[in-house]
C-alpha cells in the first residue's frame, strides 16, 4: 500500500481528485491497482454485481472478509477500503469494533467503511479509537433499502438536505478520514465537499465531490440487471465477453480449439511400447 488516509487528506488539501472503483477478487484488484487507482472498495455491493441477491442486506461478515482478502492480495499501491456488511454494526459499539478488527485482521483492508450518519457516530468514534480508519457513507445508503423504501435520491428536501449536512459534520467530527455521499443532489454535494475537512467521495453526488467511486461492473458494463443514472460506461466489457464466450463454443464444437499448439505431445515410442 502506497496510498494511504494521509494521501487523501493531502490530496483534498491540494485540490486532487481522488479515484475509488469496487473490486471483489484478486485479478481484477491486480488490473485496478496498476491502472493507478487511489482506492479500491471491496463493497457490500458485492450482493448486488457477485452474488445475485438483489441488495447488500444478506452480505456477510464472511462474505466481506473472503472477498476482501483475495483483493487485498492484489493491491500493491491502493487503499483497500472494506465494507462493513449490515448488522455488523448496527446493534452495538462492541459488534463495530469487534467486526471492524475482524475485516482487518483477516481480510487484510486498510480501512473500513460504514453505512449512517449522527446515529453512527458513537461506532465511528470507537472503531477509530482501535487504530481503525473509517470511511462514512451518507445519503443513500444501500443497507437501509426497506427503510427507505428503494433506491431514491437523498436531500431533495430542505429538511433532507439540513439532515445531510448535520451528518457529514457529525462523521467529521467522529473522525472519519473521508465520507461517501450516494446519490444526492449535485449542488448539496459541492457545499458539502467545501465545508469539510474530510475529502467526500462522490457516487451520483455530481462533479464537486473531491473523488468519485463507481461499481466496477457497472463501469465496465458487466452487470446490466440494473444501470442507475449516475453510471458512465467506460467500455463494453460485457459484450466483448459475450463475443469471445460464443467464439470459444464455435471452436470447440468445430474442431478447430485445442489446435495443435495448445496440445502436448506424447516422446517418441511411448504409444508404441504400450
Ligand atoms: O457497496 C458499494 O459498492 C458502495 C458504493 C456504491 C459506494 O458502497
Amino acid at each position: 500500500m502506497s496510498v494511504t488516509v494521509s494521501t487523501f487528506l493531502s490530496m483534498k488539501q491540494k485540490g486532487e481528485k481522488i479515484s475509488m472503483i469496487t473490486a471483489y477478487d484478486y485479478t481484477t484488484a491486480r488490473l485496478v491497482d496498476e491502472a493507478g487507482i487511489d482506492s479500491i472498495l471491496v463493497g457490500d455491493s458485492l450482493g448486488n454485481v457477485m452474488l445475485g441477491l438483489g441488495d447488500t442486506v444478506s452480505v456477510t461478515m464472511e462474505d466481506m472478509i473472503h472477498h476482501g482478502a483475495a483483493v487485498a492480495r492484489g493491491a500493491k499501491n491502493a487503499l483497500v477500503v472494506i465494507d462493513m456488511p449490515f448488522m455488523s454494526y448496527q446493534a452495538s459499539v462492541y459488534d463495530a469494533v469487534v467486526n471492524a478488527g475482524r475485516l482487518m485482521k483477516e481480510g487484510r483492508g486498510n480501512a473500513v467503511k460504514l453505512e449512517g450518519g449522527a446515529e453512527v457516530a458513537d461506532r465511528i468514534r470507537a472503531i477509530v479509537a482501535a487504530q481503525i480508519p473509517v470511511c462514512a457513507h451518507i445519503g443513500l445508503t444501500p443497507q437501509g433499502i426497506n427503510a427507505l423504501g428503494g433506491f431514491k435520491v437523498q436531500g431533495k428536501t430542505a429538511d433532507s438536505a439540513r439532515k445531510l449536512l448535520e451528518d457529514a459534520h457529525a462523521v467529521e467530527e467522529a473522525g472519519a478520514f473521508a465520507v461517501v455521499l450516494e446519490a444526492i443532489p449535485a449542488e448539496l454535494a459541492a457545499r458539502v465537499s467545501a465545508e469539510l475537512t474530510i475529502p467526500t467521495i462522490g457516487i451520483g453526488a455530481g462533479a464537486g465531490c473531491d473523488g468519485q467511486v463507481l461499481v466496477n461492473q457497472d463501469m465496465l458494463g458487466t452487470f446490466t440487471d440494473f444501470t442507475p443514472k449516475f453510471v458512465r460506461r467506460f467500455a463494453e466489457v460485457g459484450d466483448v465477453m459475450k463475443g469471445a464466450y460464443a467464439e470459444y463454443d464455435r471452436c470447440v464444437k468445430d474442431g478447430t480449439f485445442p489446435a495443435p499448439e495448445h496440445c502436448y505431445a506424447a516422446p517418441a515410442g511411448v504409444l508404441e511400447n504400450l
